[in-house]
């Protein structure tokens, strides 16, 4: 018997180390926001329809297979999303699914990981099918892949299970990838800010994987120092070291850089950062523009975040809370 209402949420993700390098078998470490997406499924017979006010998209009625220019790849990944959670004929479809909340869209904090795993968990919820982490995670999982093509599953993962975590992709022969809860030895302020995307995603990790298919060696290179520098970070972050975990985002950022996946909007964000007085700075997610992270003392937040604004950016402060 169908439910008349289905929720979810999921929260937006931030990558403390190891994006990118991650996608090539290293560890990455990433920690949930306390803010995220809500998803809220009503029958409909108009349905299948997709409403995201918060991005600009009013009550868009989703044409499956033929929504054009941005809207595209949500409207597919909705697509599968409905698939996934079984519901197939055109009659199971008369749903309207509006997604709100705070993350926004394609700046690397997890909003396709977020979207993908609030509408699963309403869908879920709303067709009274009771769904295991590695269900959703499983389902997610494809939706992730028409977002971003080839993803290592960090995001998702993550955004899945909340906390603050390292994450491995699985190689051969098993393709396993690892999860494990990590300990915060202290609580971090970070102060989040960002800039438009050059480039998606998609886009992103493409261009670095044909630069590394032509250069093999120099690449393998930074993404085994990048891991080095992840491993270094779970330490200190267990031991709540400011200092060393600041210095550490800037070892990332520079090698990040050396990957060529920074911008010149990505770097003004890193040089107010330090500027404003962070432990540290680094880009988050997969660059090409989109958000950097500051490692902050907690008394300089409010005076970053208005920089950032001065100076056109949008920014936010937030805390990822010590946990045993
Ligand atoms: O920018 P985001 O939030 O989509 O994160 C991408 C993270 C990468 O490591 C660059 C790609 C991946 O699949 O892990």
């Amino acid at each position: 018997m169908k439910r008349r209402v289905g929720t979810g949420a999921a929260p937006g993700k931030v990558i403390l180390f190891g994006e990118h390098a991650v996608v090539y078998g290293r560890p990455a470490i990433a920690a949930a926001l306390g803010t995220g997406l809500g998803a809220t499924v009503e029958a409909d017979a108009t349905g299948p329809v997709l409403r995201i006010p918060a991005w600009g998209r009013g009550g868009q009625q989703v044409r499956l297979e033929s929504a054009g220019g941005s809207f595209e790849s949500i409207s597919r990944a909705f697509a599968v999303a409905l698939t996934q959670v079984g519901l197939i004929s055109a009659e199971a479809r008369q749903v309207a699914v509006t997604v709100d909340g705070g993350i926004p869209p394609g700046v690397g904090l997890g909003s396709s990981a977020a979207f993908s795993v609030a509408v699963l968990r309403a869908l879920f919820d709303y067709a009274g099918h009771p769904a295991s982490p590695q269900t959703v995670l499983a389902a997610a999982m494809e939706m992730e892949r028409v977002f971003h093509g080839t993803p290592s599953g960090l995001d998702h993962t993550i955004v899945t299970h909340g906390g603050c975590a390292r994450f491995q992709r699985g190689q051969a022969p098993t393709f396993e990838s690892t999860f494990e809860s990590l300990p915060v030895g202290r609580p971090l302020t970070l102060v989040v800010s960002w800039s438009p995307r050059e480039l998606t995603t998609r886009g992103v990790v493409a261009r670095l994987r044909e630069r590394r298919e032509r250069y093999p060696l120099p690449f393998e290179r930074l993404f085994d120092a990048i891991g080095e520098v992840t491993r270094e970070g779970q330490v200190a972050l267990s031991n709540g070291d400011l200092e060393q975990l600041g210095l550490l985002f800037d070892h990332n950022h520079g090698l990040l850089s050396a990957l060529g996946v920074s911008t010149l909007a990505n770097e003004q964000l890193v040089s107010l950062s330090r500027r404003g007085g962070a432990y540290g700075a680094k880009l988050t997610g997969a660059g090409g523009g989109g958000a950097v992270l500051a490692l902050m003392p907690e008394e300089r937040c409010s005076s970053l975040v208005s920089t950032f604004e001065r100076e056109g950016f949008k920014a936010f402060a937030t805390t990822i809370e010590a946990t045993p």
